[in-house]
Parts: structure tokens; sequence; C-alpha cells
């Protein structure tokens, strides 16, 4: 498996950064296979990771129906979320790897599972790293902190009659805030909240679900945002952005 160096990971550009993801094996996808449902459910009757999944699936399938409610499916995958048995070995074996290569400078991020509809992705932060502002087009996503704890902001594109922007400048509007412990959620979707940004207040490890997963479209539509530090005159929410 290649090696990034993980400053350079969070410096690269969306499409680079897909570009790293799509050449990692799925190494853990077979592990996931070979550990496949021989768990039973833990006695507080939460989900183990194969039963997870394979609801997370179910839900991820409506999709491809005309009726498919974003809303509506990232709160059943963050009710599923909230039953994870964040203990279960792919997992826990998924965030040591993760922790050791954090260490030694490499890679902080790894897929767990890649499949057509979703995909679940572990990512690791140092404390103070942050993420800035970017966007997933046409996707939703779900983050549940495993553990640590990270500041979340969510904005919405928005335009404003009286204020001209200009080229490459964008108005968003702040949505949403939260600083997330371990077991909480923040999600996103096509339509709403689907800017964000975190940093972290200590080490922390998200469990991501992108819904549908990134592909080279997606990939290439995607966009960052330099926020300006005040938000524009008159509103307390509302802040300029360029966009790269
Ligand atoms: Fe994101």
């Amino acid at each position: 498996m290649d090696d990034y160096d993980r400053r350079e990971f969070l410096s690269l550009s969306l499409p680079s950064f897909l570009g790293v993801l799509t050449a990692l094996p799925s190494l853990c996808a077979l592990a996931t296979r070979a550990n496949a449902a021989e768990g039973r459910l833990p006695a507080d009757g939460a989900m183990h990771w194969e039963a997870f999944l394979e609801s997370v699936a179910k839900e991820a399938e409506k999709q491809h129906l005309d009726a498919w409610n974003q809303d509506a499916y990232v709160g059943k995958i963050a009710k599923l979320a909230s039953r994870l048995h964040l203990e279960d070995p792919v997992l826990t074996e998924g965030l040591a790897q993760l922790a050791v290569r954090l260490k030694q400078g490499n890679v902080d991020f790894q897929y767990l599972e890649k499949r057509v509809d979703f995909a679940l992705c572990l990512v690791q932060f140092d404390v103070d790293e942050r993420i800035r502002p970017h966007d997933h087009p046409g996707m939703t996503g779900m983050i549940l902190c495993a553990s640590g704890e990270i500041e979340t902001a969510n904005f919405d594109p928005v335009e404003l009659p009286d204020h001209e922007t200009g080229a490459n400048l964008q108005l968003l509007k702040l949505v949403e805030q939260a600083t997330l412990k371990k077991n909480d959620i923040s999600t996103l979707t096509a339509k709403a909240r689907n800017i964000h940004t975190l940093r972290a207040r200590k080490v922390t490890q998200l469990v991501d679900i992108f819904t549908p997963p990134y592909n080279d479209e997606r990939a290439e539509q995607s966009r960052w945002f330099k926020l300006a530090p005040d938000p524009i005159e008159g509103h307390k929410d509302i802040f300029e952005a360029e966009v790269s």
C-alpha cells in the first residue's frame, strides 16, 4: 500500500485526495467479510459491524428510487450509527491501525467499506488539526465521532440581492455548529448543511459514511472554500468565501 504524508493529505485538493483514496486496496472490506455475521449482538443490544453495514446498505439502496428522501435517510443511518457497537473488533482494529499510521506520520484516513451505493471511511485528526470548508456535491454524509472531541460547522450557499459578490466568491450561511464527542453524530445532505469544516480539540477518530460515494464526476465537482474571518456587514452568520 502506498503511504502518503499526512500534512500533504490535508493540503491535497479534493480530487487528488480522492485519487489517493481510490488507490488504496480494500483490504479492510475483505477483513469485514471474513468476520461476517458470526458475531452475536452485544448484550446491550448494540449492533455488530456486519449487521450495521447490511442495515446501512438496505437504506442506501433506496437512493435509486425517485422518491428518495435524503433527510430521512441521514436520520435513519444516524439512528443505526448510534446503535453501533464501537468496540466491535472490525472497528477497533481499523482505528488502531489508523492510530499507528498517525504516529508514523503517514495517512490518517482509511476506507473500511466501499460499495456502489455508499462508502465508509475512518478519519483521524491530531489535536487542533482542521479540514477547511468543502462541499460534497450531490452527496449525503454522516459523521459518527468514535473518540475524541471535534468542532464542526456546516454552511449553506446563499445569495443576497443587496450584496454583490466578486468572481470566485460565494456567500455561505452558517446553519449548524456543534462539538462532537464520542457517539455524537453530524449529518449533511445534497441540499442542506452540505459544506462543512472541522477542527479537532483532541485526537479524534471519526466514522464517515458517504452516500452515494465519491466517483470521478463528484470528485471533480467538489469545491474548497477560504472563509473570511468575520461575517459580512449586517449579518451575523453569513460569510464571504473564496472558492478554490
Ligand atoms: Fe467532508
